[in-house]
């Protein structure tokens, strides 16, 4: 067993197992059958509620596989759902990998045998908050490819991948014997187009490779699953904790009145972006969820049970915006990152156990234990500046896709005219960390998350050599904005004011260092002793670090990087992710079975430069700690909304409840700066929240919100969640904007359109919860060619 082998060495807390869980691997059976029947599931002609637990087994370290399959059974699951990860199979065209981490099959296999079925999400797209949504950045070298579209190109390399998917697992469906119960058809496709022949065609290569016999669904939302639905699939949705779930699901009622019903994607917690608080729910309100559902014999997928973590270069990045998530995907989980019972696993337990007939559920596999690692220091570094590889002249700039290069750095470099005033440099744009220098000194930095393009130079004579040191993040997993090309993704220009008049320069001839991201080349770097570096403006260079670190009993621990600048961990040739020191995320998840008793090797790849090159492991992870030089808040110190010459275009009462609202203008107006005054709420609290929001066009449509930008809102619920003003275009249902209890009513928010529009109306949705908690009664709406005085 890989249990016993793997974990012996580590530290083990006896939890009993009981012989009469250790159920067998189910023999092959003949005849075996899922499918959906007059309101409910059927497993082999009887009644089945699918309880899953969403596990994805490349963000889970192998090892761990079967210990993490027994807790979700040891919590009353009796389902797996899983994602597969197309990049991760195929990172490079044509080479496939299924093995190790990404051993697929053997995952299934290890389902089956704890007697777990599997639901199987091939995607192609997946989301997930995964690099590009599962999909892989060589697809980009293909520059005008249509992603999730019917492009000849794409649709081939999806259905050889599907192909490579089925050949691992195809024949461990239901009907052969295996455990896999149904395949989902695509993913949320509501919330990037509508497409039904595109979605045809997926269901038709997942046929074609699965066979007729499997059961196969697609999920998305409430609002819009009746967008891309295909009468001859299952339709499942997804919402969150807290969400009203008799709403949820009415419209799919009104559809489909002998549907199974199904939550496919229950969201228990939420995903951390870098620079913005910690994400938790409430476990009382998302175990009431899986309570409501379980007592009306409604199905669902815990998203997830357990997150694990995005190793390496794979965490994603959400947009509207850009907003790149953390190396941690605990997701406030009931099985935590590292594979422990939380609290909120021990409470829904006790509610799982209502529903399982009778039966005591089966009990905790054994848990690895956390423990400390001392302090150690980091003795060797590669400055950045003597390592870099082989460059190539360019004369025109390019992305990094354009190189051939999928993840890592680049460092463009080129030589400056003569600049005799303070003139401005222009990237555009840089995706996502730029760090500009002039003649090897720092100017500054462009950060993709906040818009960043533009930087003041200094005076130079001609010649002086500008570097541009660009590191990418997660490519963006949601939204129309998939096709995100890194490096500089267009150009660059120095603008100088001279006696009045605007000189522009189109920056060429440049010299390109490729950074990739792998293992050789950081180790085929010269490294010295950290002693003899010198600091500047208190930061160790810009490299590699290199430590040894003795490890006694090998378990699992959280290294710790908040005296890190920004970078890339690996230890022992794993590698563990991303780190910034702007948090929340402070410490690494370092998994037991990847450590060795005695030396163990890191690397640290800190483009930024430490404050102190050291580490340590803790007991504990800290995921909640962040480090930011201005509050993320849309309201300067002193800013109050001054509306007094302004008349509202609009003003209004909206209905109780949930669910969108639409409002129409008499006539279309124009402007660029709207301003939404809520008045008072339904409840008579003094709370306003708005979920989402759309605007629309002279012909009713709505208007991209991708140029928005949200420049001020009265009050923003940021204690301990993200309730800011941007919440109401970052396309989530299930995030909101909302106000601090006990700040009175007015309530407003302004947002940029990013340009003059024509607005014809708009569209309201208030959070999703019983009752649309902060749901606004009287509004009114103001838009503006200029910004309203604050
Ligand atoms: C959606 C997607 C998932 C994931 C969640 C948020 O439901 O389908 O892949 O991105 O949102 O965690
Ligand atoms: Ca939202």
């Amino acid at each position: 067993m890989i249990l016993k082998t793997i974990l012996r060495p580590l530290m083990l807390t006896a939890l009993m197992t009981c012989s009469c869980y250790g159920t067998p691997a189910a023999e092959p059976v003949a005849d075996r059958s899922f499918e959906a029947g007059l309101g409910t599931f059927l497993l082999d002609g009887e009644p089945f509620v699918v309880k899953a637990a969403e596990l994805h087994y490349p963000r889970i370290p192998r090892p761990y596989w079967d210990q993490r399959i027994k807790m979700c059974k040891a919590l009353g699951m009796n389902t797996i759902c899983l994602y597969t990860f197309w990049n991760a199979h195929e990172p490079r065209q044509d080479q496939f990998d299924f093995s190790g981490q990404n051993d697929l099959r053997e995952f299934v296999k290890l389902c089956q045998e704890n007697d777990m079925k599997v639901i199987l999400r091939p995607g192609p797209y997946v989301c997930a908050e995964w690099e590009m949504g599962g999909l892989p950045w060589w697809l980009l070298r293909k520059k005008d490819i249509r992603l999730r579209q019917q492009d000849p190109f794409f649709m081939e390399r999806v259905d050889k991948f599907q192909q490579a998917v089925a050949s691992r697992v195809g024949d461990l469906t239901i009907a052969d014997g295996g455990p896999i119960i149904m395949v989902q058809v695509e993913n949320e496709y509501g919330s990037y187009g509508t497409d039904k022949p595109y979605i045809s065609a997926i269901r038709d290569m997942l046929r074609k490779n699965f066979g007729d016999k499997v059961t196969m669904f697609q999920c998305d939302w409430s609002s819009n699953f009746l967008d891309n639905g295909l009468d001859d699939l299952v339709w499942t949705l997804n919402f969150g904790t807290g969400a009203n779930i008799d709403q949820q699901f009415a419209p799919l009622k009104e559809q489909r009145p002998d549907s199974p019903l199904m939550c496919s994607e229950f969201w228990s917690g939420w995903f951390d972006k870098w620079g913005a608080n910690h994400e938790t729910r409430p476990a009382a309100d998302m175990i009431a969820g899986i309570d409501e559902m379980l007592s009306k014999g409604i199905s669902f997928s815990l998203y997830m049970t357990h997150g694990g973590t995005n190793w390496g270069h794979w965490a994603g990045a959400n947009s509207p915006g850009f907003a790149p998530d953390v190396t941690s995907y605990d997701y406030d989980a009931p099985i935590s990152e590292s594979g422990q019972p939380t609290p909120k696993f021990r409470e829904l337990r006790k509610t799982m156990e209502k529903y399982a007939g009778g039966r005591k559920l089966p009990p905790l596999p054994p848990l690895v234990k956390p423990v400390s690692v001392p302090a150690f220091e980091f003795t060797e570094v590669a400055p950045l500046w003597e390592n870099l590889p082989e460059s190539k002249k360019d004369a025109a700039i390019r992305t990094m896709e354009e190189y051939d290069q999928g993840f890592g750095s680049i460092l463009y470099r080129t030589y400056l005219p003569e600049l005799t005033s303070a003139s401005m440099l222009t990237v555009s744009d840089p995706h996502d960390f730029a760090q500009v220098f002039v003649d090897g000194k720092y100017i500054g930095s462009l950060d993709r998350r906040n818009g960043e393009k533009e930087l003041r130079l200094p005076p130079v004579a001609k010649g002086a050599r500008l570097d541009i040191l660009v590191e990418a993040m997660g490519r963006i997993n949601f939204g129309r904005a998939i096709k995100d090309f890194k490096g500089i993704t267009d150009n660059v220009t120095v603008t100088e004011d001279r006696d009045r008049h605007k000189f522009v320069c189109d920056l060429r001839n440049w010299e390109v260092f490729n950074i990739e991201d792998e293992l050789p080349t950081y180790t085929a770097m010269n490294f010295r002793p950290v002693a003899e570096a010198e600091m500047t403006d208190g930061r160790l260079p810009r490299g590699v670090y290199r430590a040894r670190f003795h490890v006694s009993r090998p378990s699992d621990t959280f290294l710790d990087f908040s005296t890190w600048g920004k970078g890339l961990v690996y230890v022992n040739g794993h590698p563990l992710g991303r780190i910034w020191e702007i948090g929340p995320q402070q410490t690494l998840y370092m998994p037991g079975c990847w450590l060795k008793k005695g030396e163990n090797e890191i690397l640290v790849f800190d483009i930024v430069g430490p404050r102190q090159a050291r580490s340590q492991g803790f007991k504990e992870p800290v995921l909640d700690r962040l480090s930011l030089a201005s509050p993320q808040l849309h309201r300067g110190e002193g800013d109050t909304l001054n509306l007094a010459s302004f008349t509202p275009v609009l003003a209004g009462t909206f209905r109780p409840g949930n669910g969108w609202q639409e409002v129409r203008l008499d006539a279309p107006v124009r402007g660029r700066y709207v301003c939404i005054e809520a008045l008072d709420a339904i409840d008579g609290k003094d709370v306003a929240a708005i979920a989402e929001l759309y605007l629309l066009d002279e012909n009713g449509e709505r208007l991209s919100r991708e140029p928005w930008t949200a420049v001020y809102a009265d009050s923003e619920d940021v204690a301990d969640g993200n309730r800011s003003a941007d919440k109401v275009f970052d396309l989530q249902e299930s995030t909101s904007w909302t106000t601090v209890a006990g700040v009175p009513f007015p309530h407003a928010i302004v947002i940029d359109l990013g340009g003059e529009r024509n607005i014809s109306g708009l569209q309201y949705l208030p959070r999703m919860e019983s009752d649309a908690p902060g749901a606004i009664r009287n509004f009114r709406l103001y838009v503006s060619p200029v910004p309203f005085p604050l």
